[in-house]
């Protein structure tokens, strides 16, 4: 198993996504633009593949992955879909969902990817070249976010090299994610379904595409059924101050709606000055990164409401806040 060797930055035009393919199917790895975040790509059917991903993110292996698929039909023969993901998947793929279902028998997602549960997350990327990538291999992708584990999910290929670099065969380009945060993993199993994690899809869509209400229970919060849920995640090195209403010295602010103009900072993000979710969800990782730099003793971060997006950026925000492991 190569540990480290040369990573080729690539352009994701088509030459390119054949030989990311070609990589793919050779076992290597591949890291790749999706709507969400980058992700960090090996054959989900290969487990010595699989276990590239595992090593050079330096991930607990009982973590699950996603298997990224073309289409629902292909999904399907990986998973057992009931009424409800039947209902999910035609609404929102391809797109920020993933579900979470019985492995179907007979599927070929290996058990190293599935950490050897009988269950599997899946999901349809809406990337062009993430699309392009799933059709020239006829492969399902696995694919964690593209970072280091424990660091803040790339939303930009240079995220995913100062991350992974040697650690990854290519990295396809393909210029900034438009919806900056990681999907929403909703479980679509017996007892009904449940939302594991807050993403690109709203809790009020799901609960209008499913005509039901889907209030957050307290089971939802840190469910052990998403084990890549660790109370500690997307954290960047420097500390992190929620709900901020000021800004102290040698601190720098990360902004929403400008609450924190006033203040003099170390270096200062708005994630959005007019206040809109969508734009700040797809801001938010890359201005972590940027603003956790030397010299910065802490990021001071303004109050993000709940609307929209909200819900998925105050998660994030919660775990990038929380005390390191
Ligand atoms: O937007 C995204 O979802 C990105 C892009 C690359 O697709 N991927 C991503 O993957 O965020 P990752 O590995 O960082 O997060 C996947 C989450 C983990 O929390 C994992 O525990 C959960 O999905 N998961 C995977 N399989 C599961 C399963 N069978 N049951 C419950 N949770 C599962
Ligand atoms: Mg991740």
């Amino acid at each position: 198993m190569r540990q480290e060797s040369e990573t080729r930055l690539l352009t994701a035009d088509a030459p390119a996504i054949a030989a990311a393919a070609d990589a793919l199917r050779a076992g290597g790895l591949v890291a790749f633009p999706t709507e969400t975040v980058y992700g960090l790509g090996a054959d989900a059917t290969s487990n010595a593949a699989v276990a590239r991903i595992y090593a050079a993110k330096g991930r607990p292996s009982f973590n699950p992955l996603i298997a990224h698929v073309g289409s629902l039909e292909a999904a399907r023969r990986e998973g057992d879909f009931n009424a409800d993901a039947l209902t999910l998947a035609r609404a929102f793929w391809p797109g920020p969902l993933t579900l979470v279902v019985p492995a179907a028998p007979g599927g070929r997602v290996g058990d190293l990817a599935r950490a050897g549960l009988e269950t599997l997350a899946l999901r349809v990327p809406a990337h062009p070249v993430a699309l392009a990538l799933l059709a020239a291999t006829g492969l399902p992708i696995a694919a964690p976010s593209a970072n280091v584990s424990g660091h803040v999910s790339p939303t930009l290929a240079s995220h995913v090299r100062a991350d992974l670099d040697g650690r990854v065969d290519i990295i396809l380009d393909g210029g900034p994610t438009r919806v900056g945060v990681e999907s929403t993993i909703v479980a679509c199993l017996a007892g009904g379904p449940r939302i594991l994690r807050a993403g690109g899809v709203t809790r009020d869509d799901i609960a209008r595409a499913l005509g039901r209400s889907m209030a957050a229970d307290d089971a939802d919060e840190g469910a052990v059924i998403a084990p890549g849920m660790l109370a500690s995640h997307y954290a960047p090195r420097a500390r992190v101050r929620l709900e901020a209403r000021d800004v102290a010295p040698g601190e720098a602010a990360l902004d929403f709606g400008g609450a924190l103009a006033e203040f003099p900072a170390a270096a200062r993000i708005d994630l959005s000055p007019f206040g809109d979710t969508e734009e700040a969800a797809a801001r938010l990782f890359g201005a972590l990164r940027a603003l956790d730099v030397a010299g910065v003793s802490g990021i001071a971060v303004a109050p993000v409401p709940m609307e929209g997006l909200g819900e998925a950026i105050n998660d994030r925000l919660r775990r990038a806040a929380a005390d390191r492991p």
